[in-house]
């Protein structure tokens, strides 16, 4: 096998990622497929004989970016006639027609239910030079698995499950991915014992809402049981899980994740606005009250746990008076971390058609305001660890310095330390920070 990667005239392919863990795991999908084909990667889109454009939606700022790499790629398909570009994931899955008509230079919009046809697709473009169009509606049933090949090796996502079927009122990615479909048990454990025998150390099980692992499917099993199942894995040190929905957290995948030596304490709990009109309107499924409750709930559970939480500022109809609520809710919770964004109107979803949209000047205004308002919580919250001795998991150089190296705590925060020792990428070592920072803490090792 390897020999025959080496021929000459090799082709290699490009892929530029926007949006989530789940899109970067596509990608790795993609890259796992054309490996088959004896594609290689390379990092100089100049050379590309393929790229491959991995689409977001989720907001208008990520659309019109990915629409604007679009139109770059014209350029270089006028350089090499015979480059093909191809649109794949959820922008392709809602604009599909749109992308071929208005950039003749793409050859294949592959939608998020068609991921898995990669080589086939290939094969028709090279045979007849006609642009392809494959975007199902629908997923009837779970795509088949295709070979990853992973960006990390000391870290991999672990797809459980596909699709949402929540519908939040302002979110397209029910749409655009799909009802929910849930992974075999079997299947998920024999992809994470691979990746402990190759060397991996932490896995992150995806999904739109994890919690919802195993509903829609007979083999009556939760993502209770799935959690129960990785965390007897011995190979694995870290286990990671995102995203859980406020309102299908429960008691019983608590009491797991206190139980557990490996689910690391970081709880990502998308509240999304801290005032109960806006959460109805939103169609969430839950009060401020339930979401306090449970998190008192999980804070004596799991004491020293980290929060973490999504918001978005300027929800149709959000008043001054429910801006304030959220302002005061995020005080109240005291979140180690929050990501927060700007309202985005999605055609097609019911938030986009109701009225009163709130102007984008105030928008920017109260993101402003609630960032500054979370920052000072993070900063506070870290600051209280300095002196502490921290659990890292070493992942590797840092961005900007070879000899600073960067890794994660198990409450997923980033920590940076300059290298004295032997330590190596998929170490578990011990820090001891002295310096926090709103997003970064510094320390020396151990
Ligand atoms: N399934 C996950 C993530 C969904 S997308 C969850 O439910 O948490 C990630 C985040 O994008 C969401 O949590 C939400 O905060 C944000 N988001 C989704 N749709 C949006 C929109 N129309 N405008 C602004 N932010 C949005
Ligand atoms: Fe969107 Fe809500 Fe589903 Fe998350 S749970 S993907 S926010 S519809
Ligand atoms: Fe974006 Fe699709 Fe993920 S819309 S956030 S890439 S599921």
């Amino acid at each position: 096998m390897e020999s025959s990667m080496m021929q000459k005239g090799q082709k290699l392919f490009h892929t530029i990622t926007f949006g989530c863990q789940m899109n970067l795991n596509d990608s790795e999908r993609l890259a796992g497929q054309l490996r088959t084909i004896d594609y290689e990667a390379t990092d100089d889109i100049e050379q590309a004989d393929l790229i491959l454009i991995n689409t977001c939606c989720v907001r208008e700022s990520a659309e019109k970016k990915i629409y604007g790499r679009i139109g770059e790629m014209k350029r270089l398909k006028q350089v090499n006639p015979n480059l093909i570009i191809g649109v794949v994931g959820c922008m392709a899955q809602k604009d599909k027609d749109k992308i071929l008509k208005k950039y003749p230079h793409v050859n294949l919009v592959m939608g998020t239910h068609n991921i898995h046809q990669l080589v086939e697709l290939l094969g028709k473009i090279e045979e007849d030079r006609e642009p392809v169009l494959a975007v199902w509606d629908q997923a009837e049933r779970l795509a088949p698995d295709v070979p990853t090949v992973r960006k990390g090796q000391i870290s991999a996502w672990v797809p459980i499950m596909y699709g949402c079927n929540n519908f939040c009122t302002y979110c397209i990615v029910p749409y655009v991915r799909g009802r929910e479909r849930s992974r075999p048990l079997d299947s998920i454990i024999a992809e994470i014992r691979q990746l402990g025998s190759d060397g991996f150390k932490e896995i992150t099980l995806l999904g739109q809402n994890v919690n919802s692992y195993g509903k829609d499917s007979d083999e009556g099993v939760d993502f209770a049981d799935l959690l129960l199942a990785v965390d007897a894995i011995d190979s694995i040190a870290r286990i990671r899980y995102m995203t859980s929905h406020p309102r299908d957290m429960n008691d019983k995948i608590i009491n797991i994740i206190k139980n557990s030596k490996k689910i690391c304490e970081h709880f990502h709990l998308p509240v999304q606005a801290g005032s109960d009109t806006i959460l109805a309107r939103m169609n969430r499924g839950y009060t401020t009250d339930y979401y306090r409750q449970l998190v008192s709930k999980i804070r004596e559970a799991v004491p020293g746990a980290s929060l973490t939480t999504d918001l978005i500022v300027g929800f149709p109809g959000e008043t001054d008076k429910e801006f304030a609520e959220t302002l005061s809710f995020i005080k109240e919770i005291g979140y180690d971390a929050a990501y927060t964004f700007l309202y985005s109107q999605r055609s097609g979803t019911p938030a986009a058609k109701y009225e009163e949209q709130v102007p984008l000047a105030t928008k920017k205004l109260r993101l402003n305001q609630l960032m500054t308002v979370q920052n000072e919580i993070s900063l506070a919250i870290n600051k209280k660890l300095e002196g502490s001795i921290e659990q890292v998991l070493v992942e590797g150089p840092s961005k900007n310095d070879d000899k600073i190296l960067m890794g994660r705590t198990r409450t997923n925060k980033i920590v940076l330390w300059e290298k004295t020792g032997q330590e190596m990428a998929g170490d578990l070592v011990n820090v001891q920070i002295n310096t926090a920072q709103t997003w970064v803490l510094k320390g020396r090792l151990l």
